[in-house]
């Protein structure tokens, strides 16, 4: 099959297109005939191997141990191990796999769910991360369920990006009054995910009180975010591209554990660990029409390294999405 691998770290460069064997699923895996894969920063930092300290946690400390980048999928059922009892041949399926960049992923029962038929292949594909971590990140945001969100008001950073346009989209579903930040020529795009208000961040400094700030941008530093919490504000720390090369959005994190307790306000880091319940959550809100998965553009596998360099230049608005 043909897959996009990797034998080393560094820039998009060191992506090459080539023929691999095709995968033998496991007993308890199932592998996807590819239709759509999204791309996510996650396949930048893993391809680059940055923050560094990542690479101590059995990624492969000089070259990925991992060859092929992608961890979002939308496809159809090509085999199953003789464990799976929840899918079959012909199965149209979405959610988490290895190697997705590739004709051919495998993936597990877990990681999987049937696709709406009403779903696009390309907009499945693409929901799996953002969906999860903006769930999570709103959950931090308010203390507690979903529900919390209603009459909260909520700062998104990073509001035209694939977490942010997802986060700003699902707190206003919930019943939040959401503020964006983003560029001047992504303004209109946020406003149309739900923002009732976007902050131009060329042209103005962030302004308003909130009681949470989500942060999926970095680049700011913990002060000019505190600033705009209300008293018990919480602040949720998402991303943080161009900070530190060794720690990345640690480096802030860490600098809010120790300043925590001298601010009025609580600084969460988030880790988002995928869990079945938030993607079966996302598909019952993708299904019905509640939310929806910008697609701005989609590359052939062939394309991989220009997607993930539209990511790695902040171009992104909404998500971008590989269709072998
Ligand atoms: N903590 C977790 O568990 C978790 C999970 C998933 C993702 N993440 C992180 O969350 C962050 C956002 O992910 P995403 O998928 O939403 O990324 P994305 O789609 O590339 O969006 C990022 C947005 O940030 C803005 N941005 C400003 N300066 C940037 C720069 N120098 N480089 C890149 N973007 C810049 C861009 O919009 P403007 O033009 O408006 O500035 C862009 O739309 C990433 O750092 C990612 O690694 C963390």
């Amino acid at each position: 099959m043909k897959a996009v691998v990797q034998d080393t770290y560094g820039s998009a460069d060191v992506l090459e297109l080539t023929e691999i064997e095709r995968p033998v699923p496991n007993p308890n895996e199932v592998l996807v005939r590819v239709k759509a894969a999204g791309v996510n920063m996650a396949d930048w930092h893993l391809m680059a191997g940055r923050p560094t300290i990542m690479r101590l946690f059995g990624l492969g400390f000089r070259a990925p141990k991992q060859r092929i980048r992608g961890s979002d999928v939308a496809g159809v059922v090509e085999e199953v191990g003789s464990e799976v009892t929840q899918f079959a041949p012909g199965d149209e399926v979405f959610g988490s796999a290895d190697a997705a960049f590739a004709e051919f992923a495998v993936s597990t029962e877990k990681r999987l769910l049937p696709k709406p038929a009403n779903v696009p292949f390309e907009q499945a594909a693409a929901v799996r991360m953002v969906g999860d971590t903006a769930l999570k990140a709103l959950r931090a945001g308010v203390g507690g369920e979903l529900e919390a969100l209603a009459g909260q008001r909520i700062l998104v950073i990073g509001a035209a990006g694939g977490v942010g346009s997802m986060t700003v989209q699902l707190a206003k579903h919930f019943g939040a009054t959401v503020t964006g930040v983003c560029s001047t020529e992504k303004v209109d795009f946020v406003l149309s995910m739900g923002a009732e208000d976007v902050i131009d961040y060329k042209k103005s400094p962030l302004l308003g009180s909130y009681e949470a700030l989500i942060d999926t941008a970095g680049g700011r530093t913990l002060d000019v975010l505190w600033k705009r919490l209300v008293p018990k504000g919480r602040l949720v720390i998402v991303g943080a591209e161009g900070g530190n090369a060794f720690l990345g959005l640690l480096g802030r994190s860490l600098r809010a554990a120790v300043l925590g307790p001298f601010v009025r306000s609580k600084t969460i880091t988030l880790v988002a660990v995928e869990t079945p319940d938030d993607l079966a959550i996302m598909r019952d809100l993708l299904a019905s029409g509640a939310i929806t998965v910008p697609v701005e553009r989609t590359f052939p596998l062939s394309g991989v390294a220009d997607a993930i360099r539209h990511l790695e230049a902040g171009r992104a608005m909404g998500k971008v999405v590989v269709v072998p």
